[in-house]
């Protein structure tokens, strides 16, 4: 079993293979992908609200995104491990992102790093290319930003906005990224990019013209009922499911049906 690196996802860009990308916080999740042949997968801070309960990614510590890489880590997947460097954890000082990206590739097993942002990160991710880290940029709708957007709002939508994030997508380039997340763009803007650069270019929410799709777990199985943006396509409905499972168990606890005498010792 050959484990995936940034050159078998660049060879996949350069033959037109789609890169399949998932989000996952977590030993058991992390074993099951990589049955399934998932060729990516992203401890996100977006582990905040899909497991920590927090409203938003801000409040994710880099200790949070290291115990949980740890987890995935010990599955020890083919697929190509990126974790999210937190909010603030990068761009405040060259040491400090250098820290907390050395600290999340060595006590926390990650292949690569992400970080938001476009010309504005451009330096922090030349630093850590530099320093031999692999990193993914992640331009649009950038979680991180939600208090600037003002929401999560799709992003690039004027021809301004949109130059400006083409010219981003440009910049993180030449400083050395691997690839680049284009979140919560229109597709067109998303698939244009994407023919500008010779890295891969991974989707949420930007249509199909990227070279490979990457979806939050907790989302595409269908855990939270409430969450349903257009771009969501959900593949089981694990709320209903669970929900079911939970009260079947309730109900044979109190009707004394479980334990059987078949479950008994
Ligand atoms: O945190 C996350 O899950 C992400 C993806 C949505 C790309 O950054």
């Amino acid at each position: 079993m050959k484990r995936i690196t940034v050159k078998t996802l660049q060879n996949m860009k350069d033959s037109g293979e789609k890169i399949a990308a998932l989000t996952c916080y977590s030993y058991q999740p992390a074993k099951i992908m990589d049955q399934a042949g998932i060729d990516l997968i992203l401890v996100g801070d977006s582990l905040g609200m899909a497991e920590l309960g927090y409203e938003t990614t801000l409040p994710v510590s880099l200790e949070d995104i290291i115990h949980h890489t740890k987890a995935v880590k010990r599955a020890r997947p083919r697929a190509f491990i990126v974790s999210d460097m937190p909010f603030m954890s990068y761009n405040v000082t060259p040491a400090a992102t250098l820290e907390a990206a050395g600290r999340m590739i060595k006590e926390g097993g990650a292949d690569a790093v992400k970080l938001e942002g476009g010309k504005i990160s451009a330096d922090s991710a030349k630093l850590l290319v530099d320093n031999g880290i692999a990193v993914m940029g992640h331009i649009g709708l950038t979680p991180q930003s939600v208090n600037k957007f003002g929401g999560y709002r799709v992003q690039g939508r004027s021809e301004e906005a949109a130059a400006e994030l083409a010219a981003a997508a440009k910049i993180l380039e030449a400083s050395g990224v691997f690839s680049i997340v284009l979140e919560g763009i229109p597709a067109k803007l998303a698939e244009e990019i994407t023919g500008k650069l010779l890295i891969p270019t991974i989707g949420i929410g930007a249509g199909a013209g990227c070279d490979g799709q990457v979806l939050v777990v907790n989302d595409m199985l269908g855990m939270d009922p409430e969450f349903s943006p257009k771009f969501l396509r959900r593949y089981e409905n694990l709320y209903e499911r669970m929900l079911e499972a939970f009260k079947e168990f309730s109900k044979d606890v109190k009707n004394s049906t479980y334990p059987s005498a078949e479950e008994e010792y």
